[in-house]
């Protein structure tokens, strides 16, 4: 058995294994695969249950110790030279409906790949190191998304999360009853010694910049709505104009004003409406409903929040000039979280030694790390993102950017893992 402390010159010639890697990701890419290459594994579905069985077994056999808990949360432990709290390496499985092959799924098994090329090495770290994925980090079949990771942080009640209800009627404790990932692991999750997650960038800077490697410095806040719109359903011929109660005309209006609104909040205000349905949907009659959802990020609180309040007022004000009622529901609500600046140093600097090009960002997407971030130091490496798509099965990243991301992290999760190296400041 190689000692732990194995020096820092032979730790960095440690590299993973690529072709390792890249198997295993088109492998877990074939559970819930869509015909135009890319992947629809929503969380708690029969897909995500076999992509988790898929993961479970080469954690198995990896010799790790699995443990889950009541949300379907998943951590498997490398055990360490000494007990304490893990280094934890993270992400998600799950996929949006028409998702790509990398987006989480690239965080986990590179993960994995870090343990393997430690097994391999014959290394045992000085501290533990554990590999997790997180339920429903998505969140478009059952809000909020980063379920899994707020039940662990201790941000959402297990007994809430479980109780949830899914857009297609089901329960999330009977879904996960279903697919046997209803676990008994404790909830809130075991606080780790530090976590760190690999991820695609999902936006174009990196690759427009020319980097090959971003050092996440924190994840923007997040503001998800439902508006439901209550007109009235009328003739679409005989009705005059002037009398009509329209929730469709409303619902249009709404979307117009979002994206007017990102321009006079500015900065990296983003807002998109992801989905409008009417009733009755019929060519020749008004909709008396509509209910649409309204997606607002921030990397500025304050500026987020008059975000809120602007689309507060117009909804006041469309409502009563077209006369209908509409009704607001919150279904998530994130701050903008800062990383742990010795996490950022620490990446950007591997990351350099490494010979990339690297650069500081922030996160447009929300990750399970901005959970995590609120009960240990937290950070997260990203790769470039080829076009700046994700959420697309098209989604895609290069064979060196990952492995060059996944590099990073091995060395990173090496620097955390020999913890004479390094004290955190605790969050
Ligand atoms: O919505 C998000 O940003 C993440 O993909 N769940
Ligand atoms: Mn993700
Ligand atoms: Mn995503």
């Amino acid at each position: 058995m190689q000692d732990s402390n194995m020096n820092r010159t032979e730790r960095f010639k440690l590299r993973i294994d690529t072709d390792r890697l890249m198997e295993k990701l088109n492998e877990l890419a074939k559970y819930g695969a869509r015909t135009d290459g890319g992947c629809n594994r929503l969380a708690f579905t029969s897909a995500d249950g076999i992509g988790r069985n898929c993961v479970l077994s080469w954690m198995e056999e990896l010799g790790l110790e699995v443990r889950i808990d009541g949300i379907g949360n998943v951590v498997a432990l490398k055990p360490g030279q000494n007990t304490g709290p893990p280094v934890m390496i993270g992400s998600h499985i799950d996929t949006v409906a028409t998702g790509g092959r990398y987006d989480g799924n690239l965080g986990v098994l590179a993960g994995l790949e870090v343990i393997n090329s430690l097994n391999l090495a014959g290394i045992t770290p000085y501290r533990p190191i554990a590999v997790a994925f997180f339920s429903n980090e998505e969140g478009c079949r059952v809000a909020p998304d980063m379920m899994g990771s707020l039940v662990y942080a201790g941000g959402l009640p297990l007994k809430d999360a479980q109780e949830s209800i899914t857009n297609d009627g089901k329960q999330v404790a009977d879904e996960l009853q279903r697919i046997g990932y209803l676990g008994d692991a404790p909830s809130p999750g075991e606080q780790p010694y530090a976590y760190i997650e690999l991820h695609i960038e999902q936006g174009p800077i990196l690759e427009n910049e020319g980097y090959t490697i971003g050092a996440v410095t924190g994840v923007q806040g997040i503001s998800w709505r439902e508006i439901s719109v209550e007109g009235e359903a009328n003739h679409a011929g005989t009705c005059p104009m002037a009398l009509r109660h329209d929730a469709g005309f409303v619902a249009g209006e709404i979307t117009s004003f979002v994206r007017r609104l990102t321009k006079e909040i500015g900065g990296t205000q983003v807002g998109t409406v992801g989905s409008i349905q009417l009733k009755p949907n019929q060519i020749n009659v008004i909709p008396h409903y509509g209910a649409l959802t309204i997606d607002l990020r921030n990397t500025d609180e304050a500026l987020l929040s008059k975000a809120e309040n602007r689309l507060d007022e117009f909804l006041a004000q469309i409502a009563h000039s077209e006369g209908v009622k509409t009704h607001t529901r919150q279904i998530a609500r994130f701050k903008p979280v800062d990383f742990n600046p010795q996490i950022v140093a620490l990446v950007e600097n591997i990351a350099v030694s490494l010979g990339n090009n690297v650069r500081r960002l922030p996160a447009g997407a929300g990750h399970d790390a901005q959970m995590l971030a609120r009960i240990c130091p937290s950070g997260m490496i990203f790769t470039p993102s080829a076009r700046g798509i994700s959420h697309n099965p098209s989604e895609h990243t290069t064979v060196e950017d990952i492995e060059r991301g996944a590099n990073v992290l091995l060395q990173v999760v090496l620097a955390l893992s020999e913890t004479k190296e390094i004290a955190l400041s605790r969050n």
